[in-house]
């Protein structure tokens, strides 16, 4: 006899868990269930995102920023440390309990919004009047029979065909995760989001850090203004950064893990290095799903295939999050999920894609939302542009911390706020100023006339604001 569900969820990853969350408490039944083990084989939901993603990447970040500034920061302003050394194992471990009580802050809210959990694979079996089977295998074995299902399995890391990972020399995002001593040598193929900041970790610890990136053009998404911005601060900090390459034979030894490559130039190179982090991109997890029993359909990418909706072509199935079309971000995936309980309870659930803030948690941090400047020339778009250094900015001088600037492009004609870009300190918190401006189609000149607080961070986007008028006060 199987257990009926108004929703059941397929995946616990940020998409998955908050889709869950938000049906039930719009008053569904609801279960969801995911396969993800902790490292004792119980469950620990919240994906890719919780598990070996966001969280710990950001748990190693602040590790080695700390490390660094008591290395390189605090004499400036007269703190004498000697002898400072990093226990990676211990800060490795900070990181896995880190998870972990995120992993348990889940199961938490599960049992508080009543969301029944089932820890294991779930596979769709049949389609059938009163909705669709899905079978969950694993630490439980269940028959689930739901009226509505949303997909949320996520993605997991492309491999280098030529060299797949075996997580001990030639690491994914997972491996890269668990280093166990900072390499006197790394290499990571792939200069995006993963690469700079797991490069930076390792960097700040003392590694040798060389990033071979396949394209010509540095952060090609990103802002050209912030990306020369930002790559002149990683070179700085001991980032070797090369373009334009294409990735030959990668053989893993004892000594380690030799790459050859061809550089921009054509020449034949080779690159010795002790750990190899392949970041170069996700594919969507859909196998073990069994998408072909009810005819789910897949788009070339094997991603699910969905409308602006989320809808997939089957009536009552849903997916969400990296699983489908769109920018691989757990608050995408999240407002997905919660916009597809919605739409199930018969609300208007609505996710603006062109409000989706994204940032790079390197140092500087980058953070953007909108168009960029070279999308606005191509488009042929009429705009203005404002920028305040974070030099001339009081609070940044305090916290020693004045790389990058605020840039504020506007619509020429009416001033409508197109896009903001941050390269520089607290990039990820300030850049939610300019979603709330943006969602509320702010002008330039809303964001110059408001208060903002003094001294403070938030000031450089009143100045950027100002800025595109051409009145900035403080410059
Ligand atoms: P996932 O988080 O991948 O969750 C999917 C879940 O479904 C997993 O638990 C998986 O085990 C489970 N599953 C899959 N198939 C099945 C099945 N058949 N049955 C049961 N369970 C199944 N994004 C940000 O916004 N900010 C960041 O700072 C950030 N940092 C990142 C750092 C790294 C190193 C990586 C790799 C990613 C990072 N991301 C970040 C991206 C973010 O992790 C993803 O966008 C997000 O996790 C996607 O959420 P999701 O719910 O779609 O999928
Ligand atoms: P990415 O798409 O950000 O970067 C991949 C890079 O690898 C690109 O620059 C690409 O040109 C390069 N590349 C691809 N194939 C290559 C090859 N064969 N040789 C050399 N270079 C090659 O992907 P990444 O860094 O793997 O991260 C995956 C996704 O995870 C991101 O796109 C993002 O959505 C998410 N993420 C988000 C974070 C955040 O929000 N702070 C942090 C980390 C990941």
């Amino acid at each position: 006899m199987s257990k009926q569900f108004d929703v059941i969820v397929i995946g616990a990853g940020p998409g998955g868990y908050i889709a869950a969350i938000r049906a039930a408490q719009l008053g569904f039944s609801v279960a969801c269930v995911d396969e993800w083990k902790s490292a004792t084989g119980g469950p620990a939901p919240g994906g890719t995102c919780t598990n070996v993603g966001c969280i710990p990447s950001k748990a190693l970040l602040q590790s080695s920023e700390h490390f660094h500034h008591a290395n390189h920061h605090f004499a400036e302003h007269g703190i004498a440390v000697e002898g400072v050394s990093m226990d990676v194992a211990k800060m490795v471990a900070r990181k896995d309990t880190v998870v972990k009580q995120n992993n348990e802050g889940i199961l938490y809210l599960f049992k508080k919004n009543k969301v029944s959990f089932f820890h294991g694979r779930g596979a769709f079996v049949k389609a059938q009047p009163e909705g669709y089977t899905i079978e969950v295998s694993g630490a439980a074995s269940e028959t689930l029979l739901g009226k509505q299902i949303i997909v949320a399995t996520g993605s997991s890391a492309r491999a280098l065909e030529q060299a797949p990972f075996d997580e001990k020399n030639i690491l994914s995002n997972d491996g890269a995760l668990r280093i166990g001593a900072v390499p006197k040598k790394l290499g990571l193929i792939g200069s995006g989001v993963i690469g700079l900041e797991m490069g930076s970790v390792w960097r700040r610890l003392g590694a040798e850090v060389t990033i071979l990136e396949g394209l010509p053009t540095f952060l090609g998404v990103v802002d050209e203004q912030v990306a020369k911005e930002a790559h002149k601060a990683f070179t700085k900090q001991g980032l070797k950064i090369e373009l334009g390459v294409t990735v030959g034979a990668v053989k893993a030894g004892k000594k380690g893990v030799s790459v050859a490559y061809t550089n921009a130039k054509g020449e034949a190179q080779a690159l010795e290095v002790d750990k190899l982090i392949v970041s170069i991109g996700r594919v969507p997890n859909t196998t073990g799903l069994n998408a072909q029993a009810v005819g789910l359909k897949l788009d070339a990418r094997g991603a699910i295939e969905v409308d602006g909706d989320c809808r997939t072509n089957l009536p009552g199935v849903w997916a969400v999050g990296d699983v489908v079309r769109g920018p691989m971000l757990a608050h995408k995936a999240e407002e997905e999920g919660v916009a597809v309980a919605e739409r199930i309870a018969g609300q208007h659930g609505h996710v603006n894609f062109n409000t989706i803030p994204w940032v790079i948690y390197t140092s500087p941090e980058i953070a953007w939302v909108g168009q960029t400047e070279q999308q606005l020339k191509a488009s042929g778009q009429a705009y203005k542009a404002g920028s305040f250094p974070f030099l001339a900015n009081g609070r940044a001088r305090a916290l020693g911390d004045t790389t990058g600037f605020v840039k504020i492009l506007a619509d020429a004609a009416t001033d409508e706020i197109l896009g903001v870009h941050i390269v520089g300190p607290q990039a990820s918190e300030l850049i939610s100023e300019a979603v709330v401006a943006m969602e509320f189609k702010a002008s330039a000149e809303d964001i110059a006339r408001i208060c903002h607080a003094h001294p403070s961070l938030s000031e450089a986007t009143k100045e950027a604001a100002l800025a595109v008028d051409k009145r900035t006060l403080n410059f």
